[in-house]
């Protein structure tokens, strides 16, 4: 099997700032944002890795991005490694297929989530309280039910552990009448933007997140868009209301890490290298369902 990236190490470059699964390096006037194939379950990153799933993410997002040029600009500055400063070049190899040098944004603090059916913890809320983020919804929905239109639940960014639901008040709270509204409208429109486009594809895009931030005076979105990490797909030929959707992508290693006792905390279990290669194969089928290209 491949070897999981699991961590670059540009040395001659700086330390990175490393989340969950990207590695930031700060080049001064720009971003240079690495992609690795570490994988996070339950919000905990796993030690084993899954090889390739970084240009997986970096390639879907490119893929999104450039598509929604029209509705919102984003943070792409280069995706091509031979085209990057010469003092990156050494590091091509690791580089090339899942970086990308980008706008360095303020972000916005909370993740602006798009929901078009029910499901994860929008149907756990709507099960307690018949609301998600204090939006009433109708009262006889079965999970992972199409709701009407989609609906914005944004959440705070949580440094550690889980983000939290807020409502668009408390957003207004935090950001402002005038970007709440913009965050609450273009998030909207991606989403169904990438929803037609997934859905020619025999792609349900069940509910995702989005992250924008501000460069000068220009809102942009940041991050990644409409990938396996940020979204929940599901294949609309297998789709049915009334129970949970295998998603594409983590479904694999989720299922496998509830037949162990591991309690969800840190640190996670090492993958057998059969569940990390099935998981593999399933980022890269739904890159090649949504793009038509492989790796
Ligand atoms: N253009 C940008 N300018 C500034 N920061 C950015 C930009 N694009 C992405 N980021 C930040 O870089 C980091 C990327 O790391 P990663 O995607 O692993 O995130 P994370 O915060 O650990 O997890 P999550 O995906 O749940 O937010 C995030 O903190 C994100 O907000
Ligand atoms: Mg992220």
């Amino acid at each position: 099997m491949q070897k999981a990236l699991r961590e670059t190490n540009l040395t001659d470059i700086g330390t990175p700032k490393r989340g969950k699964v990207r590695d930031v390096y700060d080049l001064g006037d720009k971003l240079l944002i690495v992609a690795s194939d570490r994988l996070s379950a339950f919000d905990v990153v796993l030690p084993t890795g899954i090889p390739d799933k970084g240009k997986v993410l970096t390639k879907l997002s490119v893929f999104w991005f450039r598509q929604m040029g029209g509705i919102v600009k984003n943070h792409i500055l280069e995706v091509d490694v031979d085209k990057y400063p010469d003092a990156l070049k050494k590091y091509s190899d690791n580089l090339r297929d899942r970086s990308m040098l980008a706008k360095k944004a303020q972000v916005i603090p909370v993740e602006c989530v798009v929901r078009g059916y029910l499901s994860g913890s929008g149907w756990n809320d709507y099960k307690k309280t018949g609301t998600i983020c204090g939006m009433k919804l109708p009262g006889d929905l079965v999970e992972s039910a199409k709701l009407e239109r989609p609906i914005f639940t944004p959440t705070t960014k949580a440094e550690e552990g889980h983000d939290m639901n807020i409502s668009f008040e408390k957003l207004v709270g935090i950001v402002g009448e005038n970007l709440a509204e913009k965050l609450r409208d273009l998030s909207i429109n991606v989403y169904e933007k990438g929803c037609e486009i997934a859905e020619r594809k025999g792609i349900i895009i069940a509910d995702t997140k989005f992250e924008f931030g501000m460069v000068d005076d220009e809102m942009i979105i940041v991050d990644e868009i409409l990938t396996p990490d940020s979204s929940r797909f599901w294949s609309k030929k297998l789709y049915k209301a009334g129970g949970a959707q295998d998603s594409y992508d983590k479904q694999i290693v989720r299922d496998y890490l509830n037949t162990l006792d591991w309690d969800k905390t840190y640190p996670g279990p090492e993958l057998p290298e059969a569940i990390a290669e099935k998981a593999r194969a399933r980022y890269i089928e739904i890159l090649e369902i949504l793009t038509g290209q492989g790796l």
